[in-house]
């Protein structure tokens, strides 16, 4: 059932678990996800970047995530994953996402607030939920130092003044972490994490999730994230399967005897994704 995103974080707050957020880059991860969430009988989130949406169509993307997200026998939040501006979100508001993402870290404290604000007027009389950032998380690719990445990690009384600014649902925050696959082993920051949590009480999200090792995750959740995203972890296991079958038979041309065992191994990850996140069987 299509459900909203705020009462699935509620409740994973409360439950001190994680609801997992997965990007959905094709029909048959949108499939995946949900196949994992049942046999996990877990609520998830399937989320979709404007990357997704440019890839499929916005009219794609919404009637397959809706299509999946009503059939499912498990609660799924429709989530805009780093929508930036308020046309991207509206256009997502008004095709059936039940939830946005706001990415204003680009911007200074001040216009970052402003766009969030006004997102977030727009929407909750929709009942949509609403997920901003604070501090810039960034990607691996990114060629930045250590120091200069951790000068971009959220500040904890800005994180607290912010949350009282916007009343945003859900806060994504910047503690190490980073979109794609690690050179190495993300280092995150917990007490940073920790300190956040001190003062904010708004459910905190974990980006670039993919790579950082089960018990990093295991610890942040401990310390009150309560979303986690994962792309890249999927996209690793989807391909690799469907160039298994490609180099087991340069000969196969039929989409679906690759793209089928990719599906699966998809759905594999995912199930592996939610059972560290603690939310098996809180459907
Ligand atoms: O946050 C980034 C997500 O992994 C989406 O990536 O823009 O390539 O779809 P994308
Ligand atoms: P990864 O691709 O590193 O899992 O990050 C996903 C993400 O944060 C989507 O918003
Ligand atoms: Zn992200
Ligand atoms: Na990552």
């Amino acid at each position: 059932a299509l459900v909203s995103m705020v009462e699935l974080l509620d409740q994973a707050q409360k439950g001190h678990y994680a609801i997992g957020a997965f990007n959905c880059n094709n029909m048959e991860i949108v499939q995946a996800i949900v196949a994992a969430a049942e046999a996990e009988n877990a609520p998830v989130i399937i989320q979709a970047s404007q990357g997704a949406i440019k890839y499929a169509g916005i009219e794609y993307i919404t009637t397959l995530t809706k299509l999946a997200a009503e059939k499912a026998n498990v609660p799924i939040a429709l989530h805009l994953d780093h929508g930036t501006s308020f046309a991207q979100v509206m256009q997502c508001a008004r095709n059936g996402f039940s939830s946005v993402m706001i990415d204003g870290s680009k911007h200074l404290l001040e216009d970052n607030i402003a766009l969030t604000n006004k997102v977030i007027e727009a929407v909750r009389p929709l009942g949509i939920s609403v997920e901003a950032e604070l501090g810039k998380i960034g990607g691996t690719e990114d060629d930045i130092t250590v120091s200069e990445r951790e000068a971009l990690f959220t500040e904890p009384a800005e994180a607290e003044y912010f949350v009282q600014a916007t009343q945003v649902d859900a806060l994504a925050i910047a503690i190490g972490t980073a979109h794609g696959q690690y050179k190495g082993i993300p280092k995150l920051d917990f007490e940073r994490l920790t300190k956040i949590r001190e003062r904010v009480s708004t459910p905190l999200v974990l980006h670039g999730s993919s790579g950082v090792p089960e018990e990093a995750l295991r610890e942040a959740i401990s310390r009150g994230i309560c979303k986690i995203n994962i792309d890249t972890n999927i996209r690793e296991a989807f391909v690799l399967a469907a160039r298994h079958v490609l180099e087991g038979d340069s000969k196969e041309i039929d989409p679906r005897k690759m793209l089928g065992p990719a599906r699966e191994a998809a759905t594999a990850i995912i199930r592996e994704k939610i059972r560290i996140f603690g939310s098996t069987g809180k459907a």
